[in-house]
């Protein structure tokens, strides 16, 4: 399938910052896997505009659940279609963390997503003290089941493994414990959606740098990867789509 190279903003980047698209545009006018970038809400409708006619799609960070109303501060998944996104990610270990979002809510998001025709980034991940009580695959198997809506498909949802205590660290999972955290979600898409979980992207997520992306992404199971920090640069960005 063609690989997938999300770049996730935060809460970063001004208008001066789509330098940085025009950069990014420039270099890889065609590049060999798609390219997401999710910037920061001010930034989506002037981002969109600046992709206009290229290869470049642009996402939001979080949407809520319902289609509008009385919810000062957010923003529905309609109005990210409306200002030009593709995508949104959801349930982001930061969202988890800084806003008490629980798997419930993740998939409440992610069937409005789904509903005004967004495709979702859903995010899933354990924290060190979970890798090291050696319960990774069970917390990842929780998060699955409950944050991925029943209405998910290949062409709908994208699963996101960004490990907790990778992000924005420096330091990675091994090779082998990345496969097997791709491959345990590969398998559990399979027992709920059959043979269209084969179709699902799954991205990989935390401290992905020009220097380790291409031996992440041989590696089974991995079909792109979701990027912070190195996504704020076009050099930097550039480098990973090339490894894609
Ligand atoms: O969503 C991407 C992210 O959490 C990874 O961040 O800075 O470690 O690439 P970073």
């Amino acid at each position: 399938m063609r690989k997938l190279a999300a770049g996730n903003w935060k809460m970063n980047g001004s208008t001066a910052a789509l330098a940085e698209v025009s950069a990014l545009l420039a270099a890889h006018p065609a590049p060999g896997c798609d390219m997401l970038l999710c910037p920061p809400a001010t930034l989506i409708a002037p981002m969109a505009s600046a992709a206009r006619g290229s290869a470049l799609l642009i996402g939001g960070q979080d949407c809520h659940a319902k289609a509008s109303g009385a919810h000062t501060g957010d923003i529905a998944a309609a109005m990210l279609v409306d200002a030009g996104a593709s995508h949104v990610i959801l349930g982001h270990s930061e969202r988890r963390a800084d806003h008490g979002e629980t798997d419930a809510q993740v998939r409440a998001k992610a069937e409005a997503a789904l509903a005004a025709g967004l495709i979702a980034v859903v995010c899933v991940g354990e924290t060190e003290g979970e890798r090291d009580r050696g319960v990774t695959l069970e917390v990842i198997g929780a998060q699955l089941a409950g944050s991925v809506p029943d209405a998910a498909a290949a062409a709908s949802v994208v699963v996101a493994y960004e490990p907790v205590w990778a992000i924005g660290t420096g330091r990675t999972p091994t090779l082998p414990e990345i496969a097997e955290v791709h491959s345990f979600i590969r398998a559990r898409l399979t027992e709920r959606f059959g043979e269209d979980a084969a179709g699902f992207r799954l991205l990989y997520g935390g401290s992905v740098k020009p220097s380790n992306a291409a031996e992440i992404f041989a590696l089974p199971h991995v079909d792109g990867a979701l990027v912070g920090g190195a996504s704020l640069k076009a050099a930097d960005f550039g480098a990973i789509v090339a490894a894609l």
